[in-house]
């Protein structure tokens, strides 16, 4: 075009072409600098960017990055049992922050005052300032009643998430050394939230809170000698006195606080050993099979964590807990019907109700109430049982060694009996503190349900005993036979010489370590001491350890140097197998 207007010819032509060329040449530098603009702005870092370099060149931001790296290189076994933790880990997060809400509406106070808030049919009703308040979270704060149940539900969640914490460690034997403090600091744990939920429980002041602390009084006031100093210290004179006033800094501090350094001190072991696992291909007591602590697993336990913290605020917002405007302000002197208490403090009020009528007799001057003291005692020995229970595994085994591959249940009969004993124990209690729901429910008399309950907290865990090494046997008896003859296909098959076979599949190499039963433990034997004598203690300790090692099938991790069947015998005396080299106690 430009050759075109050239040839046009004329200084006009000339101007033309000129103003054309400089349009050109300046459309084009702009592209250019835009570009070279836009390229500076693309490698320039961002804020966020400026801002980590800056936090990363800090002393703080380096010992994160170290940390983050350690944790990439450390690993966790995946298995489903591990969401227990994040669960509890959530429900304390929930407890934690809709507390501290809480806190800061409610009034920890027995003082009475005229009821004139929203809810009508409690107007001109004399109630505590404490019921007062939680009435006002409930009714007249945006929100307060989503907190006040989210709150509530967490409470409800907790002991149950730490509890079946507790039984995947003793099913499965992580209690054993190096994680027997672990146990205790679970247990720890769960009794920290078990005062937590009963003195929350008590704080509302409703008629249902008015019940239990009625019953803890007489509990307290039943214990001999000091039972009376007791209550007067913590009612703080004649019932309901100042409870609520005294319990409200052991529920805002106390609980926390020991709740915070339990977590703190499980943590930090947590940090320190190698996470257990489940026997498999490739997994040894040397090394850990899993993925990677960070960005892996942590990932994972976040995601879990805001799900459960969700389905909380979820369930709180659409199912009522604690209503306490239906059960009214607590009364000295009633007691509501089909008064319970939340779940995880059932099994108390249980073992309160199973005691026959008239336990109660006088001795030096005192009267000894046992209708209570035996409960108490009773609950108090199966507390005992249950945390202690890997040091007295540990002194009738003689097993000291580090365990970080876990028991299936199956290969450990005993103690596989005694959990699920413990757990009818348990249970039988804890339908027991519902008897006189039972019996309106089903039409029964309160006293067969009772008759029934008492029968089956004393039968019901030696039943559950026996059952449960049965089925334990039987099912080390199908992984042996699995080991030796394979799966079951199905598929029948004719011979030549007419004979019907079932064809098995052999089981596959890698399915082969986590059939195995690689227990080497014997029982122990009673020594005699340098004067040729056998003591009772050893004697009774070798007595214990027969029967926790007796009813097992045999290791089953030798097979002409393979994985597989020694043999398919019971072996009744275990004694009587050939005793490992280190075994001499
Ligand atoms: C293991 C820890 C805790 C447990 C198991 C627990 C449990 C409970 C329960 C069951 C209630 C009765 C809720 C209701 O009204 O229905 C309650 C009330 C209350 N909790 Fe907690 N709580 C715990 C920790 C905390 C913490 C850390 C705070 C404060 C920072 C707190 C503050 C309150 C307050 C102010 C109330 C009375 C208000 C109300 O009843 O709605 N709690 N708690």
């Amino acid at each position: 075009m430009a050759s075109q207007q050239l040839s046009a010819g004329g200084p006009g032509g000339l101007h033309a072409c000129a103003r054309y060329t400089r349009d050109r040449v300046h459309s084009a530098t702009q592209l250019l600098r835009s570009a070279m603009s836009t390229n500076r702005r693309q490698l320039e870092p961002s804020v966020t960017d400026r801002l980590a370099q800056r936090i990363a060149a800090t002393k703080l931001g380096r010992k994160t990055a170290q940390y983050l790296a350690e944790l990439r290189t450390r690993r966790v076994p995946l298995h489903w049992t591990n969401m227990f933790g994040v669960v509890s880990a959530a429900c304390l997060l929930v407890i934690f922050v809709t507390g501290f809400f809480l806190m800061f509406f409610y009034t920890p106070s027995t003082a009475s005052v005229v009821y004139k808030g929203s809810y009508s049919p409690l107007h001109g009703a004399t109630v505590s300032e404490a019921y007062n308040s939680t009435l006002a979270i409930s009714f007249e704060l945006r929100g307060g009643l989503l907190i006040r149940q989210a709150h509530h539900w967490a409470a409800l969640l907790l002991p149950a998430s730490l509890i079946l914490q507790m039984l995947v460690m003793f099913f499965t034997g992580a209690f054993r050394s190096p994680r027997r403090k672990n146990w205790v600091l679970l247990f720890s744990l769960l009794l920290v939230a078990l005062v937590g939920g009963w003195s929350g429980y008590a704080l509302p002041d409703d008629m249902l809170s008015g019940t239990g602390l009625r019953i803890v009084e007489g509990i307290v006031l039943s214990i001999p000698f000091v039972g009376t100093w007791l209550s007067s210290l913590l009612f703080g004179g004649q019932f309901p006195g100042q409870v609520i006033d005294h319990l409200y800094p052991i529920h805002i501090v106390v609980v926390p606080l020991l709740a915070m350094v339990l977590l703190a001190v499980r943590l930090r072991a947590a940090s320190r050993e190698k996470p257990p696992q489940f026997p498999g291909a490739g997994r040894a007591e040397n090394n850990v099979v899993g993925i990677s602590v960070w960005p892996g697993a942590a990932t994972r336990a976040a995601g879990l964590l805001m799900i459960v913290m969700g389905l909380l605020f979820f369930v709180s917002a659409f199912f009522t807990v604690s209503p306490i405007w239906l059960s009214g302000p607590s009364s000295p002197g009633d007691a509501a019907s089909g008064s319970q208490p939340d779940w995880y403090t059932g099994f108390l009020d249980g073992a309160l109700r199973l005691v026959p009528p008239g336990w109660e007799i006088n001795w030096l001057d005192h009267t000894w109430t046992l209708a209570l003291l035996i409960p108490l005692a009773v609950i108090g020995v199966f507390l005992g049982a249950v945390v202690l229970y890997p040091f007295f595994e540990q002194w009738i085994s003689g097993d000291d060694d580090d365990h970080n591959l876990l028991d299936r249940p199956r290969n450990t009969p005993s103690r596989t009996g005694l959990g699920v004993a413990a757990i009818t124990f348990y249970g039988s209690l804890w339908g027991a503190g519902s008897a006189d729901i039972v019996a309106v429910q089903f039409q029964l008399s309160l006293e067969s349900v009772i008759f029934f309950f008492r029968c089956l907290v004393i039968v019901g865990p030696f039943i559950a005993f026996i059952v449960t090494q049965r089925v334990c046997l039987a099912l080390q008896k199908k992984d042996l036979e699995t080991l030796s003859h394979g799966y079951e296909t199905g598929r029948i098959v004719r011979l030549p010489g007419g004979e019907y076979i079932e064809v098995h599949q052999p089981v596959a190499s890698y399915e082969r370590p986590g059939l195995v039963n690689t227990s080497q433990r014997m029982a122990l034997r009673a020594h005699p001491d340098a004067h040729g004598h056998i003591g009772p203690v050893t004697r009774f300790r070798a007595a214990l350890s027969r029967f926790f090692f007796e009813n097992r099938s045999a290791r089953t991790d030798q097979h002409d140097g393979q994985p597989g069947v020694k043999s398919l015998d019971w072996i009744d005396d275990p004694t009587t197998l050939k005793e490992p080299a280190n075994r001499d106690h």
